[in-house]
């Protein structure tokens, strides 16, 4: 179209002619657009630091304190002048239209875009962030990312609120399925190539909830203790990573006080470690209300107030105006929101709304949830099914007639199609009620083996469930445990009697299979029973084809726990998870904006384990575990040799694996070390991995390079991460509880 417009107006003849000159136009028709003299920062060949400061000179104090807070929550407010021109997300910062500053559009995406049901759009729930973890695949992880990013865009934002990375210190969190996993140098790798991906689309990336709210009972009131070297070497260390790899601009402050402080008015975390230490060159967002002063958090490093303005308003300005916050306090903040939205692009590429592409969507959320699931057990080889060789099937329990559970909270993304336990039309989502996506278990195994006899039982009642179960051949028992943001669990049982159902139906069939669909380890009284057991956690908007793929060998299961499965609660670090009294849960009785804003009264959580999570625990206090992390099955088998390890510039290990069976696999290679003794840390951590293809009988030669960092202490005296001397133990395998081969090095 370009070319023949031009063709006409330049009147050039031959198509050869033409040819060459449409090669030669540039991608903008008109060419690049020219920098008008008044907006010299719209000259992209300068750096994002050079563009914010020459705006910056430009502003008045009402349009740099208007970038410092949002306008409310449009999702819920009525449509005022000034949040008008937002996409009605969950947060806004009016921008500064007079300079060609767009403003600011935030919506939570942490599986996929929130709320976008009710604007009449459509999303792609990814399986949640604790699957993609289970994958331990970074180029996954980016394209999970660049996936929400796309739809962001295309819906019409500019900045996600996504990036969970908090540690599972506390497996009965109601966000863990929102997180991944309980390494910091894991979910940390994983946290940053998702946030890389979402910024590949020109969306300003988040990393939250920083730091230490690791549960969700009194996050608002908590007050969390914890050394600075065990601070350091796990929940913050997972930020570290993430924010080395993925470069977010902006970082989230958490609602918890740390060490006696709120978050978001932490100098340790903001202006210490997050500023100094790390030199991160973004914004600092507050959780949804979690800021709680004016000239405090504006000294502690918090930039930008959300979604209102109370401390960060007109407080501010008569701060600034009284000299109670230096100009130079100001403009630093002001200039670290500049800055990050000309790094990530969004004023090169403005936020242009289009049409999400549902049907790749889907492509790419069953893709990693195949990757993402977990065989945890497989008796005599159960699975996977031979469709040929069954009469009859049995599917029992959790709606799997009619779809799969997803995660709750301000991740919830609307089910294209609807709530699948809702009559049609009905189901919008609601906070903390449950959203079962319409991928149908049911109609995924049937179309797998189309000659048998699929029946369906709902489970209510576990007696009858066991007869339907007698008479079938095979038996798929769905079992779930629903959890969200602003919760934490009971316990990590399965509720609503579903052990009970479980034990029966397996007790009745020998040949039953167990998919659990849970965002935390479960505990499983009756884990002997069932000759198979598949965590499939929240497996996304086309769930049920995955595990229906997984359950009939078109995809072998390849993932492996990023969580600790427990015998039992009692193995916790925490047996009992600390709940906040009266007062610290709600203010009673009507208060002023003030007392609100400034917080309810803390109760305290000290974090005695220290740097022991997860696995760190359980290994140095030799307890026994269910299933340990990095633990998954595979339907081929891998064997492990030839371990090396060097140590010149870098120190890397090279060993081979080979694929020992009959069938195409990925295997995930772990490596882990153990540090000199005088390091005192727990037994191993894991210091690298790498996930690899192998056909059958194939083997290869893996490499894995680690980062210095990861075999070092923090030490609190200087500072600094420091490699001590000694002997380092180096152990690589399939699983942190199977490590064939080990090698010793010694590190001056
Ligand atoms: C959550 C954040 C979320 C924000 C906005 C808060 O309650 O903790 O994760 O991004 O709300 O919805």
């Amino acid at each position: 179209m370009t070319c023949s417009l031009r063709r006409a107006r330049l009147a050039i003849p031959s198509l050869a002619l033409l040819s060459l000159f449409c090669f030669a136009i540039p991608a903008f028709p008109q060419g690049p657009k020219p920098i008008p003299a008044e907006k010299p920062w719209m000259n992209s060949t300068l750096s994002p630091d050079e563009r914010a400061d020459l705006v910056l000179k430009e502003m008045t104090l009402d349009e740099k304190v208007a970038l410092l807070h949002g306008v409310g929550m449009p999702t819920d407010d009525p449509v005022t002048p000034e949040n008008a021109p937002s996409n009605r997300g969950v947060g806004y910062a009016v921008g500064v239209p007079r300079l060609g500053i767009p403003g600011i559009d935030m919506s939570d995406a942490a599986y996929g875009v929130r709320s976008s049901g009710v604007n009449g759009r459509y999303s792609t729930a990814l399986p949640a962030n604790v699957a993609a973890a289970a994958s331990w695949d970074p180029e996954a992880a980016y394209e999970y990312g660049a996936l929400i990013g796309r739809e962001l865009r295309a819906q019409g934002f500019n900045m996600t609120l996504g990036g969970g990375v908090n540690l599972t210190r506390e497996p009965r969190n109601g966000r863990t399925f929102e997180y991944l996993g309980e390494d910091p140098v894991l979910a940390g790798t994983l946290v940053g190539k998702l946030i890389a991906g979402t910024q590949s689309q020109h969306v300003i990336g988040d990393i939250k909830h920083y730091a230490f709210n690791d549960q969700e009972s009194g996050r608002n009131s908590v007050n969390i203790h914890i050394g600075k070297r065990a601070a350091r070497e796990s929940d913050l260390l997972a930020f570290e990573i993430g924010i080395a790899t993925g470069h977010p601009a902006a970082v989230m402050c958490s609602y918890n006080r740390l060490n006696g402080d709120f978050a978001c008015e932490n100098q340790y975390l903001l202006n210490e470690v997050l500023k100094k230490d790390w030199q991160f060159p973004g914004f600092v967002v507050s959780d949804w209300g979690g800021t709680h002063s004016t000239e405090k958090a504006s000294a502690a490093g918090l930039d930008n107030e959300q979604p209102g303005r109370f401390s960060f308003g007109d407080r501010y300005k008569i701060a600034v105006d009284a000299g109670k916050v230096p100009v130079t306090e100001l403009d630093d903040h002001v200039r670290r929101i500049l800055r990050s939205m000309f790094a990530v692009g969004v004023i090169d590429y403005p936020r242009l709304r289009s049409v999400v592409d549902p049907f790749a969507g889907f492509e790419t959320a069953r893709k990693i949830e195949e990757s993402g699931i977990v065989l945890l057990k497989n008796n005599k080889a159960a699975l996977p099914l031979d469709a040929a060789k069954i009469r009859t099937i049995a599917v029992i329990g959790a709606h799997s007639d009619v779809g799969m559970i997803s995660g709750g909270g301000s991740a919830q993304v609307d089910p294209i199609g609807g709530n699948a336990i809702a009559a049609p039309g009905q189901g919008a989502t609601r906070w903390q009620e449950q959203i079962w996506f319409p991928t149908s278990p049911l109609k995924a195994i049937q179309a797998r083996a189309p000659k048998a006899t699929v029946t369906y039982d709902s489970g209510a009642d576990p007696a009858a469930a066991a007869a339907v179960a007698k008479a079938a051949d095979v038996v798929i028992v769905f079992a779930y445990q629903w959890e969200s943001e602003g919760m934490d669990l009971e316990s990590l049982s399965l509720p609503l009697h579903q052990d009970d159902l479980i034990a029966k139906v397996a007790a009745a069939n020998p040949r039953t299979i167990v998919v659990l669909e849970t965002g935390s380890p479960v505990t499983m009284p009756w884990v002997d029973a069932p000759a198979a057991i598949l965590e499939a956690w929240y497996a996304g908007s086309d769930g049920a084809n995955a595990v229906g793929n997984v359950l009939f060998g078109s995809v072998n299961p390849s993932g492996k726990l990023p969580n600790t499965f427990p015998k039992s609660e009692a193995d916790l670090p925490h047996p009992n998870l600390t709940k906040p009294g009266p007062e610290s849960e709600h203010f009673s009785g009507p208060v002023s904006p003030e007392t609100r804003a400034a917080g309810l009264p803390p109760f305290e959580v000290t974090y005695d384990e220290g740097v022991k999570v997860g696995y760190k625990w359980y290994d140095a206090e030799k307890k026994p575990v269910l299933f340990p992390f990095g633990y998954g099955l595979s339907y081929t088998s891998y064997k492990y040799a030839g371990l090396q390890a060097t140590s010149d510039k870098a120190v890397k290990v090279t060993f081979t694996v080979a694929n020992t069976g009959a069938r195409a696999g990925a295997e995930i290679t772990q490596v882990y070390a153990a540090l000199p003794a005088s390091a005192q840390e727990p037994p191993k951590r894991l210091v690298g991995f790498s996930r690899v293809n192998l056909n059958a009988g194939e083997k290869k030669t893996v490499t894995v390079e680690i980062d210095p960092k990861y075999l070092s202490i923090f030490d609190e005296e200087k500072n600094a991460w420091t490699l001590l001397p000694g002997d380092y133990t180096l152990m690589v395998g399939g699983s942190s509880q199977s490590l064939p081969l080990k090698a010793v090095i010694n590190l001056k």
